[in-house]
């Protein structure tokens, strides 16, 4: 391809260097080696004249945008989420959204256990308490918490993360797998990790250790409120690894603070990378800046997927891992 009949595209963020010296093979790129932070407005005005877009989960891609950048055909975010597409108006506008599946489910289901085993041995809570100088004995409920293994683990989501979560909980930590999810597992998939389907609620009522893994919509906003929080054992963690929005932050605060529940593990949060004041005044919660993914071959792989994806859709017609395929041929 010359370089004058060759797409243009751009790279929102900062992203491995031999991605983007992949995709200058195919492509005139301007990319963001510096990772400024543009506004909505700054991206509209770079993608003018852009075929492709390379998008991380932070830039929000709607109509408005969507009507300001007229030769736009792909967003390939670099993320299994897509709550930042406005996917029926990509539809209409022709543009194809992908994602990036697969590639990041046992590195973010790691992520939440480590959030689980956090929150209910106080991991965090005992280093702080050392590193103050404050562990001067043994005492017999020093920094007490709860049991990991032989307890109960309910799955809120039970997509790929959800059954990377339940297989770990089964067979690494002997946990009985109670789960709630839109629609149930095919009856092996349940045997493979020996859950049980159960109503929210009873999930809420009866799990040790809830970790929530659905995705964010507007009919999962505020999943888990007061009430939710209410139903649950007071001895019970809380390990959010989807999306904020999900939990109502302010409402855990109180319960945390309240002891309405015994700790909770949180990677995300509403108002994200702004942390509601009263979590962060809670000792009793596991903070960490939604870093699910964050290991070098994960993020590695799904950067080359977001990449595949831009390539396989503008030079050869075919995406990886399209959300709304029903655009292709239309454009
Ligand atoms: C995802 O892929 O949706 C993650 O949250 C991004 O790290």
């Amino acid at each position: 391809m010359t370089t004058s009949t060759r797409p243009k595209i751009l790279i929102s963020r900062a992203v491995f260097p031999q991605v983007v010296e992949r995709l200058s093979q195919y492509f005139d790129v301007e990319s963001n080696p510096g990772d400024e932070l543009w506004s909505r407005a700054e991206v509209a005005r770079r993608l003018q004249g852009k075929q492709g877009a390379f998008t991380t989960g932070s830039e929000r891609i709607d109509a408005e945008l969507l009507a300001a950048c007229p030769d736009l055909k792909i967003c390939a975010n670099m993320a299994v989420g897509y709550n930042n597409f406005d996917l029926p108006a990509m539809t209409a506008a022709g543009v194809l959204a992908t994602n990036a599946p697969g590639v990041l489910t046992e590195t973010t289901a790691d992520m939440g256990f480590a959030l689980l085993m956090a929150a209910a041995r106080r991991v965090s809570e005992g280093e702080r308490f050392l590193r103050a100088g404050k562990w001067d004995r043994w005492a017999y409920d020093m920094l007490i918490g709860q049991d990991v293994h032989g307890s109960t683990l309910g799955i809120l989501g039970m997509g790929r993360i959800g059954q990377a979560i339940a297989r770990r909980g089964a067979l690494g930590f002997g946990m009985k797998v109670i789960y709630h999810n839109r629609s149930r597992l095919p009856a092996s998939d349940e045997a493979a990790v020996n859950a049980r389907y159960v109503g929210k609620e009873e999930l809420l009522q009866t799990a040790d250790h809830v970790v929530l893994v659905l995705p964010y919509s507007a009919e999962s906003h505020h999943s888990i409120g007061a009430f939710e929080l209410a139903l649950m054992k007071p001895t019970a963690t809380l390990t959010n690894i989807a999306r904020g929005g999900i939990v109502d932050d302010a409402a855990l605060a109180q319960a945390l603070r309240a002891g309405r529940i015994a700790a909770a593990g949180l990677d995300v949060f509403e108002g994200e990378p702004t942390v509601h004041p009263d979590l962060l005044a809670c000792t009793n919660v596991v903070l960490t800046p939604h870093i699910g993914s964050a290991t070098v071959p994960t993020r590695l792989a799904m950067a080359s997927l977001a990449a595949d994806n831009l390539i396989g859709y503008l030079v050869h017609g075919k995406p990886v891992t399209p959300l709304n395929p029903e655009v292709m041929g239309k454009a």
